[in-house]
């Protein structure tokens, strides 16, 4: 490599001259971006058309009379723009993500090259069943994958999201008490658990009753057993849990909400850290969520498609939503109304058959890595984060006692009496180069620091992020405070007023200042 190639060194940089103020508020390459409305030059166009021959409408006066109002810029400008844009973004293919209930695990490039087949890319939804029998067998086989390392007897695949699932797999609970007679009224959820589990118990017409935790971060059993009663529908229990932590006392909680007459929904978003090690159904769970993003290693998606399939056991089965894929004399047939074994479905809960293309890459992921690889990957994620454990555990302050398992939780104590907040902390990180970690869930701690590694991240990855923890740590004990309030500072943007932002989120760009932005 070329001597003028490489970094300045120390004084070299001293002795180079500060860098002229910008005239564009760009900061070396990292361009500061305009919205593209704002980008907007009247006339300007990607395409050239010839205008249309005139033709009759049958639209009978219902045509569009004011202009559509996108911004006019040429094909070039529009390829700037999202490429721009797109550099301003941190991805797991970026850099570590250790965004804790998140799962930011790495997504494999095989699973991409097969979901980009023809053959499977390019199928309709609408096309006759008779012509994608591939199709029919490659979500069979998947939900044969699922069956087997789950332990139940259904899989639901077309819920589009963990929560998704939730809402299925609640439906289907309910279902079945109606069915008995009494669908009940309470469900219980620990107060540890996403806020998804409440909000679905809620939907599904549910009260929700929150149980406490005990001292090691588990569901409180005694306090649990005391909620039960003839009025509760289910429990809502996530494990491992919130906390990162194995639920040690399940069996005995299974127990005990069966004997209540009750069903046992288990949150399986963490499944990633027992997948081919423990089967839920062997716990004595009724019916549980995956989100084959988290487990299965398929892309989070940005707000595009994401899958969460619901395993459900022999009593729930019958409500599992439409279509059924089935095994007839003929091959595989595909139920996709209410009668017949699916009488009592719930119905169609999403368009079609669920995220093909999701569907592709979990089996591809479950493919490639077979029983043993995927018994591998829970382990070597629940090793990642018992490492950052160890390492950190004398430096960060440990929230509960013992080993985690897929992720670590800290609280804020190690900063108290120093006046950074755990906020504070975690904008200080993104200076570092790393993403934060989830912050200030799960609420059952005081400014937790939820970390999850995921298994993909080496030795020297852990290492270096260790290292960037305890330099932050030790500088916030030392003082260091306004460092840390005035963090991030090399980013595009300075630290974001969050609350407003959540409390008046402007949604919509006008070309006036929206009245609800407007200054107090
Ligand atoms: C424990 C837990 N439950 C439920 C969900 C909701 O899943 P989704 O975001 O796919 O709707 C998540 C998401 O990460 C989760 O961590």
């Amino acid at each position: 490599m070329n001597d003028w190639s490489r970094a300045l060194s120390a004084n070299q940089a001293e002795e180079t001259a500060a860098p002229m103020a910008p005239a564009t508020g760009n900061r070396g390459l990292q361009i500061e971006e305009k919205l593209i409305f704002e980008q907007d030059s009247p006339g300007h166009c990607g395409v050239d058309l010839a205008e249309p021959a005139p033709f009759r409408s049958r639209l009978d006066g219902l045509e569009r009379q004011s202009p559509i109002g996108l911004p006019g810029l040429s094909e070039p400008q529009v390829v700037r723009h999202f490429t721009r844009l797109s550099q301003k973004n941190y991805a797991i293919d970026t850099g570590l993500y250790p965004l804790g209930s998140c799962t930011m695990k790495h997504n494999p490039r095989l699973n991409e090259k097969l979901a980009r087949l023809p053959g499977l890319a390019d199928i309709h939804p609408l096309q006759p069943v008779s012509t994608v029998p591939g199709a029919l067998e490659l979500i069979d086989t998947l939900a044969h994958w699922l069956k087997t390392l789950t332990g139940m007897p259904a899989i639901a695949l077309t819920p589009a999201a963990g929560a998704h699932g939730e809402l299925c797999g609640m439906m289907a609970i309910r279902a079945a008490l109606e069915a008995r007679g009494n669908c009940r009224s309470r469900v219980l959820v620990p107060e540890s658990a996403h806020g998804t589990n409440p909000a679905t118990a809620a939907a599904c017409g549910y009260t929700v009753d929150q149980i406490p935790a005990d001292a090691t971060g588990r569901v409180d059993r005694a306090a649990l057993e005391a909620k039960l009663g003839v009025d509760v529908a289910a429990l809502m229990l996530t494990n491992p849990n919130t906390c990162g932590l194995f639920e040690s006392e399940i069996i005995k909680i299974a127990e005990a909400v069966h004997a209540a007459g009750a069903f046992f929904y288990c949150d399986g978003a963490n499944f990633n850290a027992i997948v081919g090690r423990v089967r839920p159904a062997d716990l004595g769970i009724d019916c549980m969520h995956l989100n084959l993003h988290k487990t299965f290693s398929t892309p989070h998606g940005g707000g595009g498609p994401g899958s969460g399939p619901v395993a459900l056991t022999e009593s729930l089965a019958p409500y599992a939503p439409l279509p059924w894929i089935v095994h007839g004399p003929d091959g595989l047939r595909l139920l996709e109304h209410k009668t017949g074994p699916a009488g009592q479905s719930l119905g169609r809960l999403k368009g079609f058959h669920g995220q093909m293309g999701m569907f592709v890459r979990a089996l591809a992921y479950m493919m490639s890595h077979g029983s043993d690889g995927l018994r591998q990957v829970a382990e070597d994620a629940v090793l990642n984060a018992n490492y950052l454990l160890a390492r950190l555990a004398n430096e960060l302050s440990l929230s509960f006692p013992g080993s985690c398992m897929h992720e670590v939780l800290f609280d804020d104590s190690f900063l108290k009496e120093t006046g950074v907040t755990t906020l504070d902390f975690a904008k200080a990180l993104i200076d570092q180069g790393y993403h934060p970690m989830t912050m200030y869930f799960p609420l059952i701690v005081h400014g937790a620091m939820l970390v999850e590694p995921t298994e993909t991240e080496s030795k020297a990855s852990l290492d270096e992020f260790i290292e960037v923890l305890k330099a932050l740590a030790t500088s916030a004990r030392s003082g260091e405070l306004p460092h840390f309030r005035a963090a991030p500072v090399s980013t595009p943007r300075r630290r974001l007023d969050e609350t407003r932002a959540a409390r008046k989120p402007v949604l919509r760009w006008g070309p006036e200042p929206l009245e609800r932005d407007a200054p107090e």
